[in-house]
């Protein structure tokens, strides 16, 4: 079963009571339901088979699912054991037989056009969601320019890794490409390419647990004038993952990925940091326990200074299954990046030209879900959860003409509530080829075809 849709503030009704609509209800979304699933992966196991390697879901479950999972078996994947942890080689049994990487490119271009023709899908949206890779050495002349890395790939370069090759074939397909892991999949050459080709692009590592309570916390320290000085942040955990992690080089990219979390809070309160300590010292340690499997531990310590000497240490200890976490995030992040694609708009614009047009190529509004966000260029990242989540709450209330989410409810605060007066403003324009039924289904025209799509 899917977890409930998160529900969004839409305003006050007559009496100013607060009305909350399910974020699903307020536009045409995807339902899950019709979402049809395919991947490649190099090990060739059935995902009941791999759902029992796995040991995540209740044994009762699993072979609930079994009749389901046994059919879904994965395509054979680009593997270059130079950019996985050497213990990932004992199930590398199901790779593509291509050596070249133009090949392996074009390989995962036909398995994408095919998939999409065999199962009439109006859109494909690739997510990665394997191993982590070690960091891809930049290099001028090779990942700087979509022309570069094309040519890169054409001459077999040896450091392009295969979640890039994947990003390519994706992009050249046309399909956005969401990367769930920590590595610089997205070098500035596939950057430039999926803006010369208008596909949208996202990422970077899934923001599930330890992060996503950090992005929550530090910034309520830093609002509250409280200064976190030491952020330590121990996990152990037992499946692939910490397996995988276990290797220096790949243990890298994830301590990149979780270390500048707190970056945009700290630079926020320049007064709070303007003596010693000019930032947390922020540490990150990740240890391969088998034994607890999938029930990922992550245990964090924050020592702050309070007024006049005083210290506070908040400790947590959180215990959970890490891909139930996880596997929710892969869904959200392809409903809105779907959403997303469907979206132009005008921005009204009086003294200048207004024309419909769609998102960056960079899609920085899926942040909300990953831990190291890719911001357009010259935007700066935002980690904070409070405001990536208000990001999206946003972007919704636009595309339905409400405006932005303004919590500062002056109507209630008035003496005289009677002198009340609200003057409507021009909302962004949206371009609303989507005409709703009713609440739960609505008629969407696809290639001059109408059909019906049920939300959820
Ligand atoms: N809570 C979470 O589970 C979580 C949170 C954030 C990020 N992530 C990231 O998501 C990724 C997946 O995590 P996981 O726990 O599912 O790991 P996992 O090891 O269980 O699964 C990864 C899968 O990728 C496959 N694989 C490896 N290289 C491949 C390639 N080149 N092509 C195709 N398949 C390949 C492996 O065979 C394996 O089945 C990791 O990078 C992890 O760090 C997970």
């Amino acid at each position: 079963s899917l977890p409930p849709p998160p529900t969004v503030f839409l305003g006050k009704d007559a009496n100013l009571q607060d009305v909350f609509a399910p974020m699903s209800d307020l536009l045409p979304m995807v339902n899950p339901n019709d979402i049809v699933l395919d991947g490649w992966d190099i090990s060739d196991l059935n995902l009941y088979d791999a759902m029992r390697r796995a040991e995540v879901l209740d044994f009762n479950l699993q072979e609930m699912l079994k009749p389901y999972m046994q059919q879904m078996k994965p395509r054979k994947a680009i593997y270059n054991p130079d950019f996985i942890a050497a213990n990932q080689s004992e199930r590398a049994n199901n790779v593509i037989s291509e050596k070249e990487k133009w090949q392996q490119v074009t390989r995962i271009r036909e398995d994408i056009r095919q998939f999409k023709a065999d199962n009439a899908l109006d859109t494909v949206i690739i997510l990665w969601t394997a191993n982590t890779e070690r960091y891809t050495h930049v290099t001028p002349g090779i990942h700087d320019t979509a022309h570069n890395l094309l040519e890169a790939i054409k001459a077999n370069a040896s450091e392009i890794a295969p979640s890039t090759l994947f990003a390519v074939a994706a992009v050249l397909e046309g399909c956005t490409y969401i990367n769930g892991s920590p590595q610089n999949t997205f070098v500035p050459g596939l950057i430039e390419l999926a803006e010369n080709e208008g596909v949208f692009i996202a990422g970077d590592d899934f923001k599930s647990g330890q992060t996503k309570l950090k992005s929550v916390l530090v910034d309520f320290l830093v609002n509250a004038g409280i200064k976190p000085c030491s952020i330590a942040s121990y996990n152990h955990l037992g499946n692939n993952d910490g397996r995988n992690l276990s290797a220096p080089q790949q243990f890298r990219s994830k301590e990149i990925s979780k270390s500048n979390v707190v970056d945009d809070m700290v630079q926020s309160n320049e007064i709070l940091f303007s003596s010693e300590p000019r930032r947390p010292d922020h540490c990150v340690v990740i240890k391969y326990v088998p034994y607890v499997g999938d029930s990922k531990r992550a245990m964090d310590e924050y020592v702050s200074q309070l007024m006049l000497g005083g210290h506070n240490t908040i400790v947590i200890h959180n215990t959970c299954e890490d891909s139930l976490l996880a596997s929710p995030l892969i869904l959200d992040l392809a409903i809105l990046a779907e959403l997303c694609q469907r979206v132009e708009f005008k921005v009204h614009n009086p003294t200048g030209v207004s024309e419909y047009q769609k998102f960056n190529s960079v899609l920085s509004v899926l942040s909300y879900m990953c831990k190291a966000p890719l911001v357009e260029r010259g935007a700066n990242v935002v980690n904070s959860l409070f405001r990536q989540r208000t990001t999206i709450e946003n972007l919704l209330r636009a595309l339905i003409s409400l405006p932005p989410l303004n919590h500062l409810d002056l109507q209630s605060k008035c003496s005289q509530r009677s002198l009340w007066y609200e003057q409507s403003v021009d909302p962004i324009l949206v371009r609303k080829n989507l005409k709703f039924n009713s609440n739960t289904s609505f008629n969407e025209t696809v290639k001059g075809k109408e059909r019906t799509i049920k939300g959820y």
